[in-house]
């Protein structure tokens, strides 16, 4: 039985050439970049070279780039770095407030909540019912002591894309820091950051074909921060521990392929089709008994969010995957759990609606075949479990 994965945005496999530089990597380069004599002189100039090529990708400087261990240490860090940051320039006299929304990662949301635990404020804006944010919303959260505006580029349930060029520049004429998470973004939209009215930004290796464990936090020039971890004088003492060499290495290679423009540009093409293909299919083959959630026309071109009424969505996916077909409930952190969606409860979506959705997520290796194959399949499977209850 063929598999067919079409749950990228939890995570995607290594692209070949990726294995390549990273297996080349491991095996030539074993120094400590922190090491001063040829060995670790070789690792650091691996990491040098790595941040140059993604800077050069992302339209920044190669010094506003700081590697972490993936997306959700990069979120963690610019949330706590900036509140920390501003209440030690308080002189710990005004505990800061930060803005973000109902439907961010949960790298976002708990990290927040740990900052309320800590005693910062923060405010959750909700997104519309189709999953986007209004920077008007931002703006009137903004209070005279907040620190940081956090808004996801691309959300990673339902793919709405957020205003976030309309949202930095009001936050960012209000004097607050803006952080993104792009963690699904990267690859799929152009990103130059240096362009973009934002501070911070969070990547993710693993989302793009690279390697799991390895991620990147963008910190504009001037933008205040403290580091998240302390220790040694790695990252310009941004962020301690000896750096994933071989990872890193990976990372860089996966960028480029990401955001290289041919193949960029044929990839989102392809992806477009394939979430096309599986809608309409879906769509001819179910009638009215599909649903779909997110935004129908700002959306990533990768992720397809949809609703199966009458079918519990753990039903759907223990078929589905009998079936061989991948597909995943939302954010892999809450995949296997039978907790309703905090996006789609955010997008007040009825609850038949959250209880029944499912999400397919399209990348290397899917075809268009694929899709109408998987429609043939789903349409199948749901129209069994409906005639059976
Ligand atoms: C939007 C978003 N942010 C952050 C993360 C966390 O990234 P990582 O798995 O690299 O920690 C993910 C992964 O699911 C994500 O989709």
């Amino acid at each position: 039985m063929e598999r067919i994965n079409f749950d990228h945005a939890a995570t995607t496999p290594l692209h070949p050439a990726v294995i390549d530089v990273m297996v080349a990597s491991m095996r030539d380069v074993y120094g400590n970049p922190s090491s001063v004599h040829a060995a670790g002189r070789e690792a650091k100039l691996a990491l040098n070279q790595a941040r140059d090529r993604i800077a050069a990708r992302l339209g920044c400087k190669p010094q506003e780039l700081i590697f972490t261990s993936g997306g959700s240490e990069s979120d963690n860090t610019a949330l706590y770095g900036v509140a920390m940051a501003a209440w030690l320039k308080s002189g710990k006299q005004v505990k800061p407030h930060l803005v973000t929304t109902q439907i961010e990662h949960h790298a976002v949301l708990h990290a927040c909540e740990r900052l309320e635990r800590l005693g910062f404020e923060v405010t959750y804006v909700a997104p519309d019912e189709f999953g986007q944010v209004q920077a008007d919303d931002i703006v009137a959260a903004l209070q005279p002591n907040t620190c940081l505006v956090s808004v996801m580029y691309g959300n990673n349930e339902v793919g709405t894309l957020q205003p976030i060029e309309q949202i930095g520049a009001r936050v960012r004429e209000r004097g607050v820091l803006m952080h993104t998470d792009a963690v699904q973004a990267l690859g799929l939209v152009p990103l130059h950051l240096a362009s973009l009215p934002i501070d911070f930004a969070s990547f993710s290796a693993h989302k793009i074909n690279g390697p799991k464990g390895v991620g990147l936090l963008y910190a504009r020039t001037g933008a205040a921060w403290d580091p998240y971890l302390y220790g040694g004088n790695q990252e310009r003492k941004r962020r301690a521990g000896t750096e994933n060499v071989a990872g890193i290495v990976g990372f860089a290679e996966a960028v480029e392929l990401a955001t290289s423009d041919a193949e960029s540009a044929a990839k989102i093409e392809l992806l477009g089709q394939i979430r096309h293909t599986l809608w309409t299919e879906l769509c001819a083959q179910l009638g009215a008994h599909v649903v779909l959630n997110g935004h129908p026309e700002q959306g990533l071109p990768h992720i397809l969010n949809v609703s199966f009424s009458g079918v519990p969505t753990e039903s759907l996916l223990m078929n589905l995957d009998m079936e061989g077909i991948l597909a995943a409930s939302g954010s892999a952190c809450t995949s296997g759990s039978l907790e309703v969606s905090h996006v789609l409860q955010a997008m007040r979506l009825d609850h038949e609606r959250a209880r029944t959705a499912v999400r397919f997520s399209f990348g290397l290796g899917n075809t268009i075949e694929q899709a109408q194959f998987a429609a043939h399949q789903i349409a199948t499977i749901v129209t069994r479990v409906r005639t059976r209850r």
